[in-house]
C-alpha cells in the first residue's frame, strides 16, 4: 500500500538481509516510523508490544525473525528456544505458530550452515505468498460486495461496518477484511465504512480509519457500542472481520467485541463475513469456544486511553479511578452466526464441510 506516494509492505527484510523493517503501529495514527530490529529477541518484544500486531503480520514478522535466528546461531537448540518464545510472544493468532513451525521444519532438516539462506528464502516466500492470499481474498470479495450494492439498486453507497484492523498494517499487504473495501473501491463501486473504535487499543479508530483515509475511501469512526444501533436503522449492508483463528468446523476468533456485532447482525438480518487466509484456520482443532487460548492483555489497556494532547505530544490519560479491571484480547464467534468465510481459494459457508472443499489437503 502507498503512503506518501511510496509503496511499503508492514514488514520486510532489509536488502542486506541482516534486518527486519516494519512499520511501527504503536505511532500511529500521528506518526508513520519505521523500526530496524536487529535480533530475533527484538523481533518477539516487537510482536509482544504490539509494535506489529494483525495474526498474518504477526506470523510473517516471526518468519523473518527466524532468519535473524539463523544469523546468531544455526544449532537446533537455538532455534528451537527462538522458536518458543516468538510462539509464546501472542497466544491466540495461529498464523504465529504456522509460520514457526514452516519455517522450523525446513531449518531443522537441513545442515546447520545452510540454514541462514534456506531461512530468507523461507521467510521471504511466507511474506510474498501473504500479499498474494490476501490479493485473492480482495478479489473474492469484491464480487461479494458488488452482489449486495447491486441488490439495493446500486445507487447508495455499499455501507459496511468492519471491526479492528484487519487492513495492510495487519498483513504484509492488502489485509484481510480491507482487501475487499480496498478493491471495490478501486473499482469504483461506492464503498463506505463504518470503523468500530475498538477499545481498548482503538485500533479501528488508529488504523484502520488511517488506511482507509490513506487510500481516500469515505469512513465513520463510531464507538464500539453504535453497530447495533445502526444496523437496526438500515444504516449497515454487510459486516465484513478478519480472524485471528479458525477452527476447521468454522467458529471465527477475533478481536473482543466481534461476537457482539455478529449477534446483532444476526439479529438485524445483515450478512455477516469474516476474510480469512487459510494460514489462519487451525485444522487441528473443532471448537473454538473450548480450544482456542484467549490471550488476556495488561489491564493498563482498559483503565487508560493513549492520543495526542493540543499540544501534539503522544500522551494517555486514566479513564477510571481505583477500579479493577479485566482485558480479554478476542472472542469466539460460533460459525452459525457467520455468513461466509472469504479465503484466497474462494468463498464458503462456515462449516467443515465447505472449508474442506476448498482445502481437500486437509482432509486427514
Ligand atoms: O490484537 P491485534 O490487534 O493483533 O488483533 C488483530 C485482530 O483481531 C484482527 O482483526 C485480526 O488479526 C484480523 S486478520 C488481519
Amino acid at each position: 500500500m502507498k503512503v506518501d506516494g511510496h509503496h511499503y509492505r508492514s514488514v520486510w527484510l532489509t536488502d542486506d538481509g541482516l534486518s527486519v523493517a516494519v512499520v511501527d503501529q504503536t505511532k500511529l495514527p500521528f506518526y508513520f516510523e519505521i523500526r530496524t530490529l536487529r535480533t530475533c529477541d527484538e523481533v518477539v518484544l516487537a510482536i509482544k508490544d504490539m509494535v506489529v500486531r494483525g495474526a498474518p503480520l504477526i506470523g510473517a514478522s516471526a518468519a523473518c525473525g527466524l532468519r535473524l535466528a539463523t544469523l546468531e546461531d544455526p544449532s537446533d537448540d537455538y532455534l528451537q528456544a527462538q522458536a518458543l518464545a516468538l510462539i509464546a510472544a501472542r497466544p491466540t493468532a495461529i498464523n504465529l505458530r504456522w509460520a514457526v513451525d514452516r519455517v522450523c521444519s525446513r531449518l531443522l532438516q537441513a545442515n546447520p550452515k545452510q540454514r541462514a539462506d534456506l531461512a530468507l528464502k523461507e521467510a521471504q516466500t511466507i511474506c510474498d505468498e501473504d500479499v498474494d492470499n490476501n490479493s485473492c481474498i480482495g478479489s473474492h470479495g469484491e464480487t461479494v460486495f458488488v452482489e449486495h450494492w447491486r441488490a439495493k439498486g446500486s445507487k447508495n453507497p455499499l455501507n459496511v461496518l468492519t471491526h479492528c484492523n484487519a487492513g495492510w498494517l495487519a498483513t504484509v499487504d492488502w489485509g484481510t477484511a480491507l482487501a475487499p473495501i480496498f478493491k471495490a473501491h478501486n473499482a469504483g463501486i461506492p464503498v463506505h465504512v463504518w470503523v468500530d473504535e475498538t477499545r481498548p487499543r482503538n485500533q479501528g479508530a488508529a488504523l484502520t480509519a488511517w488506511e482507509l483515509k490513506a487510500h481516500g475511501v469515505p469512513h465513520t469512526v463510531i464507538v464500539d457500542n453504535a453497530g447495533g444501533h445502526l444496523m437496526q436503522q438500515g444504516q449497515v449492508d454487510l459486516c465484513i472481520v478478519g480472524s485471528d483463528r479458525t477452527t476447521r468446523t468454522g467458529d471465527v476468533c477475533n478481536k473482543i467485541g466481534t461476537y457482539l456485532k455478529a449477534l446483532a447482525a444476526h439479529d438485524n438480518g445483515v450478512p455477516f463475513y469474516v476474510a480469512l487466509p487459510s494460514s489462519t484456520i487451525d485444522w487441528n482443532i473443532s471448537d473454538g469456544r473450548k480450544e482456542i487460548p484467549i490471550e488476556e492483555r495488561n489491564k493498563d489497556e482498559v483503565l487508560y486511553v493513549h492520543g495526542i494532547g493540543a499540544d501534539n505530544v503522544p500522551t494517555q490519560v486514566r479513564v477510571t479511578t481505583t477500579s479493577e479491571a479485566l482485558n480479554p484480547a478476542f472472542d469466539i464467534t460460533p460459525k452459525h452466526l457467520v455468513t461466509g468465510l472469504i479465503t484466497e481459494r474462494g468463498i464458503c459457508a462456515a462449516n467443515e464441510l465447505e472449508l474442506l472443499k476448498l482445502f481437500p489437503e486437509n482432509r486427514a
